[in-house]
């Protein structure tokens, strides 16, 4: 087992690790999205499995956020029940009532005492509207990660221009902006077509792609994306959502993703996206029919 990360030699060996930009951090390039952990009842009686088949499997980077009701305190009770490690990304909210640095920390030790840790891996600024302004919000985050709250910071829901705008403040206080969580998926290629992508390349930071199941929706039947997913699917002996999967994590190497999941099945199925590669005939014809 890998000290650092907790991860199993089997999974090691069929996880992907990508960096995290350049903030000299190596994470799995396929993790589990939790906005659901929490609702509905859902707690930690009932996802324990879910997060236990995930750290089983390499998949230990859990997505979370102080907005997602309920899935902090079941991730943290989780990590007391089952204390192998585990990578855990939160994201600060810019609401405009909340102007005072003071706020800003708050919300972070919230997050901390929810999750039971002293530090999280990545901290977000999970939308850009604040009437604070990009830059203030920035050198927000870079106090945070200079008094090793957390390991790296970055963005999530920035534009192309509001990217170089976070990287370039940060690169200030001598921090590397680590990443950008966005919508990207086969079924919503935004981030190819608004430079998103592009940037995160030539400013070498992750992008970390979520609702990457389209929210777990089949594409429409009859559709040709439909028709050129079930029929990859068919031939290889795979799922729908592993081609999904496989084509996102091949698209560029800046790419993870974080599929959320409140079954051990779908963490199970989820992995499996991993560990083999589309090739270039199905790749181009996913991305034919997707467009
Ligand atoms: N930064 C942001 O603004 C932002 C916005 C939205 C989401 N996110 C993050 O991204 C994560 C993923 O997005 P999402 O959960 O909205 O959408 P998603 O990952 O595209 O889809 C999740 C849905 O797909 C289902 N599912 C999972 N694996 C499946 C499989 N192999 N086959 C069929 N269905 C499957 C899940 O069902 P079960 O629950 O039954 O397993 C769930 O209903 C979130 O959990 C959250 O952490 C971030």
């Amino acid at each position: 087992m890998d000290e650092k990360t907790g991860v199993t030699a089997a999974a090691l060996a069929a996880i992907p690790f990508r960096s995290l930009g350049t903030s000299g951090m190596r994470v799995p390039a396929l993790g589990v999205g939790t906005n659901r952990w929490g609702r509905r009842g859902k707690g930690a009686d009932e996802l324990l499995p879910v997060f236990s088949a995930a750290l089983d499997a390499g998949a230990n980077l859990f997505d979370t956020a102080e907005v997602y009701l309920g899935s902090e305190t079941t991730i943290g009770e989780c990590r007391r029940r089952d204390p192998r490690p585990a990578l855990l990304v939160s994201k600060f909210a810019p609401y405009p009532t909340r102007l005072s640095a003071r706020s800003f920390h708050k919300a972070l030790e919230g997050s901390l005492t929810r999750l039971g840790t002293d530090s999280v891996d990545l901290y977000l600024i999970h939308f850009p509207f604040s009437l604070l302004g990009i830059g203030i919000l920035v050198d927000r985050l870079a106090e945070v990660a200079r008094a090793g709250k957390a390991r790296a910071v970055g963005v999530s829901n920035f534009s192309a221009r509001q990217m170089y705008a976070a990287a370039e403040r940060l690169e200030r206080h001598g921090i590397p902006l680590a990443a950008n969580e966005v919508q990207f998926s086969l079924f919503h290629r935004d981030p190819e077509g608004n430079c998103v992508l592009e940037a995160c390349r030539e400013l070498d930071v992750a992008l970390i792609a979520y609702r990457p199941l389209a929210g777990g929706r089949s594409p429409q039947e009859g559709s040709a994306l439909g028709r050129t997913l079930a029929g990859i699917a068919r031939a290889r002996e795979k799922t729908v959502a592993q081609v999904a999967l496989n084509w996102l994590l091949r698209k560029d190497e800046h790419v993870l993703a974080i599929p959320g999941a409140t079954s051990v099945a779908h963490v199970r199925e989820n992995v499996g996206a991993v560990g083999w590669t589309l090739d270039d005939d199905e790749f181009a014809a996913l991305e034919r029919s997707s467009t």
